[in-house]
C-alpha cells in the first residue's frame, strides 16, 4: 500500500509525503489517531515533526496500537522524540535551540544512514532533544548540540532522526528516506500521470452537475489549476477571472491576459478592482489584519463579478489553486500551528469549504509537484517557471506602520547582539519594526537586526544564524548595501497607498530586470522586494532585497549574489526618488519566512 505519514502538525508533514512520492512510492498523510484496521496494509510509518513537546498536556493524541503493529517506523524531529518517549527513553528540553544547518557526525552508517559519510550537512529546527535512548536502540549520529541526532533499532526497523531529511537543505536527506523506503519493501510504482487521472476524477465527482469559477492571478498555481479544471470539466464548465487588486507587479495584468490568450484560454475575464482593495486596507498596519481584509475582499469582488455575469451561485463552485503549503501554514491541519494566513484560507472561504463548495485540485501538492503537473499538462515552459508571487501581492511586501514605536527591553538585547557582530567586524542595530518568521514549527513576529560594514557571505551567514538562534526577539537579519553609512532612521507612518505601492512597483521592476540581465532567474527562486517605512526624514523610506533559493518553499536559503549584481541594483534603487537606503536579507527560512508579512 505504501508509506503512511502520521501528521503531528509539523510544517513539513506533507513535504515528507512529497519526497516519498518522488521516490515513486505511494504516500498518504493520516491522523495519528487513525484506527489500526485502516492501516493494516501500510508498508511502514513516518512520524512527522510538530510544534509540541512530548510532555505538553495538549500534545497531539495518537493511537498507541500503531506502535504495536510491528511495522517499520521512522520518526522525524517531534516524531523522533515521540518514538523515544513511547518506547521507554528520555526526552529533555534542549539547552540551546537549534535552527538551520548543522553537521551530523555519523557514528554508524547503517539502517537509514546506510552509505552516509562521517560528516553530513542536515537541517535542524527543534528545542527538545532525546537524552536517553530506549532499550534495543543504538545512537547512529550526533551534532554538536544534539547528542542523539539519529538512533535506530535495526531488528525492529525503527529509526529516529532529530533533523529533517525531507528538506533539500539536508543534503543527503533523500538518500536517507530512500534507505527507509527500501527497508520497508514498499513498491515503487507511483507516477504524476496517475496523480492527474485520480485528481481529474476527484474534480468530476465533486463538481458533478455544476460549474467552477476560478480566480486566476496569472501565477503558476492558479494557471495550472485553471488548465486542470478545463481538462477535467471542459471550457464550458469553467470560468476564470483575473482581478487586478492594485497590488500587482508593474505591467502584470496585461501580461496575464496575453499569456492566457497565447495558451488558448478564451474563458478568462479581467476586472480592475484596485480602488476597492485600497479602500478595505486603508489605515491597516498589522500583517494579519491586511491579509484578512484582502482575502475577504477577494470573495466580495468575486461575488460582485458573479452577480454581474448573472451566474447562479448555487450552480457555480469556487475553484482555487491552493497548494498544500498554503493550507499548512494557515494552521489548516489538525495539529499545525498558524504561521500566517494565506488569502485562500480566510473565514468566508472556510465556510464555503465546509459546505463542499470549493474545488482545489492542487491541495495535496508542493510547488515543485505543481510545476511538474503543469509541464505534464503542456503549459508553456515560461509560464510554469515564472517566479511565484503571493496572492495578496505587493500588499504583503509594503510594510505599514503607525509611526514611531517603543522598543521596550530591547537595549540589553541590542548590546549583546552588538558584541556578536563586533566579532565579525560589523556594527549592529535592532530595528523598531517587526516581521513574520517561523521557528520550531511556530509563528514568530519579532524584530530584524541590521548589520553594517564590509561583509563576507560566510561571516554574514554565521552571524545571522547566531543572532536568530540566541535572541528570541530577533527573527531576521539584514545587511546594509547602500549608502555606505546608514542614515539614522526612525519609523515613518505609512500604509497601503497608491504612492507607496507605485514606489514599490518601480523598485520591484528594477530588481526583476536586474535578475534577468545578470542571468539569475533560475538560480534565484524568488526575490521579493520589500518596502520598509524606515526613514530619516519622515518622507523617504527603504527597500530590502530578499533573494532566496528553495525547491519546496518550506525551507529556503538566502542567495549569495555577486558584488556586481548588488552594486548594479543598489545604484539604481538609490537613484529612485523616495528611497534612501537599500538592505539585503541574510536570513534563511527558518527562522525567517520568505515574505516579511
Ligand atoms: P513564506 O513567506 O510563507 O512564503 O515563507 C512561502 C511561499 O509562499 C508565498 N506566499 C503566498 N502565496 N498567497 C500566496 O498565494 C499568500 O498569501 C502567500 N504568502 C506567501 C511566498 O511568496 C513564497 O513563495
Amino acid at each position: 500500500m505504501g508509506i503512511i505519514v502520521l501528521d503531528f502538525g509539523g510544517q513539513y508533514a506533507h513535504l515528507i509525503a512529497n519526497r516519498i512520492r518522488r521516490l515513486r512510492v505511494f504516500a498518504e498523510i493520516r491522523s495519528p489517531t487513525t484506527d489500526v484496521s485502516e492501516l493494516a496494509d501500510a508498508d511502514g510509518f513516518i512520524l512527522s515533526g510538530g510544534p509540541s513537546s512530548v510532555y505538553d498536556e495538549e500534545a497531539p493524541s495518537y493511537n498507541r496500537e500503531i506502535f504495536a503493529m510491528g511495522k517499520p517506523m521512522l520518526g522525524l524531529c517531534y516524531g523522533h522524540q515521540l518514538l523515544c518517549h513511547r518506547l521507554g527513553g528520555q526526552v529533555e528540553p534542549g539547552q540551546t535551540h537549534e535552527f538551520g544547518a548543522a553537521y551530523l557526525q555519523v557514528a554508524e552508517a547503517t539502517g537509514v544512514l546506510e552509505g552516509m559519510d562521517a560528516r553530513e550537512v542536515v537541517w535542524m529546527s527543534h528545542r527538545d532533544h532525546v537524552a536517553t535512548i530506549p532499550e534495543g536502540f543504538r545512537v547512529l549520529g550526533s551534532t554538536e548540540d544534539c547528542p542523539v541526532a539519529a538512533m535506530g533499532d535495526h531488528e525492529r526497523k525503527i529509526y529516529g532522526l532529530q533533523f529533517h531529511p525531507e528538506v533539500t537543505h539536508s543534503v543527503r536527506g533523500m538518500e536517507m528516506l530512500e534507505n527507509f523506503v527500501a527497508l520497508t519493501g514498499a513498491e515503487r510504482s507511483w507516477t504524476m500521470e496517475r496523480y492527474i487521472e485520480e485528481t481529474m476524477e476527484r474534480v468530476r465527482v465533486q463538481a458533478e452537475g455544476r460549474k467552477v469559477f476560478l480566480l486566476v492571478s496569472g501565477g503558476v498555481d492558479s494557471s495550472v489549476a485553471f488548465l486542470l479544471l478545463n481538462r477535467a470539466l471542459g471550457e464550458d464548465r469553467v470560468l476564470g477571472l483575473h482581478i487586478d487588486n492594485g497590488f500587482m507587479r508593474k505591467g502584470e495584468t496585461a501580461l496575464v491576459e496575453r499569456l492566457m490568450k497565447e495558451s488558448g484560454f478564451a474563458n478568462l475575464k479581467v476586472v480592475d478592482a484596485s480602488d476597492d482593495f485600497l479602500q478595505v486596507t486603508e489605515g491597516l498596519a498589522e500583517p494579519e489584519a491586511k491579509r484578512l481584509a484582502i482575502g475577504e475582499e477577494f470573495v466580495r469582488v468575486r461575488d460582485r463579478a458573479l452577480a454581474a455575469l448573472e451566474l447562479d451561485p448555487e450552480e457555480w463552485l469556487l475553484g482555487q489553486g491552493t497548494l498544500y503549503t498554503d493550507t499548512i501554514e494557515s494552521g489548516g491541519t489538525e495539529n499545525a500551528a498558524l504561521i500566517k494566513t494565506h488569502h485562500n484560507r480566510v473565514g468566508v472561504i472556510e465556510e464555503l469549504l465546509a459546505e463542499g463548495k470549493v474545488v482545489e485540485p492542487l491541495d495535496q501538492l508542493y510547488k515543485d509537484e505543481a510545476r511538474e503537473l503543469g509541464e505534464t499538462l503542456g503549459l508553456p515552459h515560461h509560464l510554469v517557471w515564472r517566479h511565484p508571487f503571493p496572492g495578496p501581492g505587493l500588499a504583503v511586501r509594503a510594510l505599514c506602520s503607525e509611526g514611531a514605536a517603543a522598543m521596550e527591553g530591547m537595549d540589553e538585547v541590542e548590546a549583546e547582539a552588538q558584541k556578536a557582530a563586533a566579532r565579525f567586524g560589523l556594527e549592529l542595530a535592532v530595528l523598531p519594526l517587526q516581521s513574520v518568521g517561523v521557528q520550531g514549527d511556530a509563528r514568530t513576529y519579532a524584530h530584524p537586526a541590521v548589520v553594517t560594514g564590509p561583509g563576507e557571505w560566510e561571516n554574514l551567514e554565521a552571524l545571522s544564524t547566531e543572532l536568530t538562534n540566541n535572541f528570541t526577539s530577533i527573527n531576521r537579519v539584514i545587511w546594509l548595501l547602500g549608502p555606505e553609512q546608514r542614515p539614522l532612521q526612525g519609523l515613518k507612518r505609512g500604509f497601503l497607498t497608491r504612492d507607496r505601492l507605485d514606489l514599490l512597483r518601480e523598485a520591484d521592476a528594477i530588481n526583476m530586470a536586474a535578475l534577468e540581465r545578470h542571468g539569475l532567474m533560475q538560480e534565484v527562486t524568488q526575490m521579493p522586494t520589500v518596502l520598509v517605512p524606515l526613514s530619516s526624514d519622515g518622507v523617504q523610506e527603504s527597500v530590502v532585497l530578499r533573494p532566496i533559493s528553495t525547491d519546496d518553499f518550506m525551507t529556503a536559503r538566502f542567495s549569495q549574489l555577486s558584488r556586481d549584481f548588488l552594486d548594479d541594483v543598489c545604484g539604481r534603487l538609490l537613484a529612485l526618488e523616495g528611497i534612501e537606503a537599500v538592505f539585503y536579507d541574510i536570513t534563511h527560512k527558518p527562522p525567517g519566512t520568505v515574505e516579511w508579512e
